[in-house]
């Protein structure tokens, strides 16, 4: 049986989550996830914090704690924001944690065996003042390509290169503020990916066809040549120590731990529920599973090239079957910036709009192709004018109608023939695109498919008039709210993997002991199970309510009138 291990990005446990990142990686990864537990697969999400590296250190010493306490404090604000935002993890780890260390060492000890890990002599920054090696983050400077002058000493924000800490003008230490740096050359150990690229391009090659188009090329491009060594070792005392006698005081860079977190917290995830699956054999080594790593495009290197070359070279994972990387998500045209006011309180906007406004809209606009903006006035339209018109309308109307002339119910015969009529076999068709479009992870295709299926079912109800039919025809108009109903139903499950909060509500105003296995048979198509769920007829819990509550003019003015002012 197929299995699919669905990853999102390990996000660092070093700030607050914003909308770039829900929709780069957890929004999709999440929505895939449902989808493919509704068609009844063997799915799992795994995700967590990623605990460990240079940019930790600071904001823990900036924030005067200490890292664990710093990373778990970040770790629990993460969670509770993705369940804010309904997305769902089998499970949510941490790599500061004592299995995931294990793992590592796992790892680390099967490359070295295989002589894919080497030392090598490299030049480095240290500050004479605070007597501090500087690695990546821990260095700021000039970037010798660009000019920019705040580049990072592992990468230039500006112009996007890898630094070379050591060629960046006016070093200045970033622990002590000194520019007294001097370099020296350290021992670090190396990942020797360069002796696996014939066998990286073999693999890389089955991709082609398979990849996005963001994703192939880029990759292949940057490969074509060979690969390079990548140092996986630091001179830092927060992290994972190097099993090596020689390189004691050592720790390991977090880029080479993190990825490994997927695999240690799926062995965890099976250790807490008491599965008797087994993480490698049964799944990420198992040839009948994909495995997905869905990430934001700054992270397309280290899921299609590293990560891969150490599952593959140390033999204990396979490779990915896909990366579906998201490009960047902007504001109104330009990067959020916290520093300088261009930016979303994400908890704020929560409490203004709840989950469904809000997932809805990035749904909507997901950089799955090519950038995207987010835009207030755009948010307020595209909620009102679609999710509110045509969903919360049609569910509005016509249970309505269904309450007030059927308040005990309708009959089951007019529940009768749905799967053979002409909009129930439409409603098929539409269907199998939306199943379409999720399988290839085209999940913003995925919602305008369903939500032209909203169309079609409100298409369906206004061409019946069923408040005409109602007074020379009430058995017609009967047919037709009950014919709706059923299209309000299947809805209902099909938005579970967009809008789990609205598909339980729609879901709710039906009298329905509908179980997980009915609600997969419906979202697979197999309508067979309508007649049974009706075969008492149609009855209505309570009074349906208002499902999408309409976002106001003013709120959206003044929320832009805001941003603009930097407030
Ligand atoms: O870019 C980031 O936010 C990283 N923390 C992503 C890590 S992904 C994985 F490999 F762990
Ligand atoms: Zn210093």
């Amino acid at each position: 049986m197929k299995r699919y291990l669905v990853t999102s990005a390990l996000p660092y446990a070093n700030g607050p989550i914003h909308f770039g990142h829900l929709v780069g990686a957890y929004i999709p990864a999440d929505v895939y996830t449902r989808h493919k537990k509704m068609q009844g697969e063997n799915a799992i999400h795994i995700s967590g914090s990623d605990e460990h590296g240079v940019a930790i250190i600071m904001g823990a010493q900036k924030a005067k704690k200490s890292c664990q306490d710093y990373v778990n404090d970040w770790h629990k604000e993460h969670k509770k924001l993705f369940d804010l935002f309904d997305i769902q993890f089998d499970y949510f780890g941490q790599t500061s944690a004592e299995y995931h260390h294990e793992e590592v060492l796992k790892w680390f000890e099967a490359l070295n065996e295989k002589g894919l890990i080497g030392p090598k002599d490299t030049q480095q920054l240290f500050c004479k003042s605070c007597e501090n090696h500087l690695p990546d983050r821990f260095v700021e400077g000039e970037c010798y390509e660009c000019g920019y002058k705040h580049a990072r000493g592992d990468e230039c924000p500006n112009c996007g290169i890898l630094i070379d800490p050591t060629k960046l003008i006016n070093p200045v230490c970033k622990i002590c503020g000194a520019q007294n740096s001097e370099e020296v050359t350290v021992t670090q150990w190396y990942l020797l990916q360069s002796k696996f690229h014939d066998h990286f391009k073999d693999w890389l090659k089955t991709k082609k066809d398979i990849w996005r188009k963001t994703v192939y090329p880029f990759v292949e491009a940057l490969t074509e040549k060979g690969l390079h060594d990548r140092a996986i070792t630091r001179d830092l005392d927060w992290g994972i120590d190097v099993p090596l006698a020689e390189a004691r005081g050592k720790k390991l860079y977090v880029w080479f731990d993190a990825p490994i977190g997927y695999v240690s917290n799926t062995k965890q995830l099976f250790k807490e529920t008491g599965s008797k699956e087994d993480y490698l054999k049964d799944w990420w080594n198992n040839p009948d599973t994909e495995i997905i790593h869905f990430v934001g495009k700054d992270n397309i290197i280290f899921h299609t090239v590293i990560f891969p070359v150490m599952g593959m070279g140390s033999g204990r994972i396979n490779p990915p079957s896909d990366v579906p990387a998201n490009q960047f998500l902007n504001l109104e045209g330009k990067q959020f910036s916290k520093s300088s006011g261009w930016y979303v309180d994400i908890e704020e906007a929560f409490k203004n709009f709840g989950v469904d406004s809000l997932r809805y809209y990035l749904l909507s606009i997901l950089p799955e192709t090519s950038d995207s903006s987010f835009a207030w006035k755009e948010f307020g339209l595209k909620v009102n004018g679609e999710l509110a018109n045509n969903i919360g309308n049609l569910v509005n109307r016509c249970l309505k109608f269904w309450k007030k002339n059927w308040s005990d119910g309708l009959d089951a015969r007019f529940f009768e023939g749905f799967s053979e009529s002409d909009h129930g076999k439409a409603f098929k068709e539409a269907l199998a695109k939306l199943n379409e479009c999720l399988d290839k992870k085209q999940i913003r295709k995925g919602l305008e498919q369903l939500m032209s299926m909203g169309q079609m079912a409100n298409t369906f109800f206004s061409d019946q008039e069923p408040w005409a039919q109602f007074k020379t025809e009430p058995e017609k108009a009967a047919k037709t709210i009950a014919q709706s109903g059923i299209q309000i139903l299947i809805l209902g499950v099909l938005f579970s993997p967009f809008l789990p909060t609205l598909s339980g509500k729609i879901l709710s105003f039906f009298d329905l002991s509908l179980e997980d296995q009915i609600k997969q048979k419906i979202y697979r198509g197999d309508w067979s199970v309508l007649d049974q769920l009706f075969k008492e007829g149609g009855v209505l819990k309570g009074k349906p309510k208002a499902l999408v509550p309409k976002i106001e003019d003013e709120v959206i003015q003044k929320l832009t009138d805001e941003l603009h002012q930097g407030k």
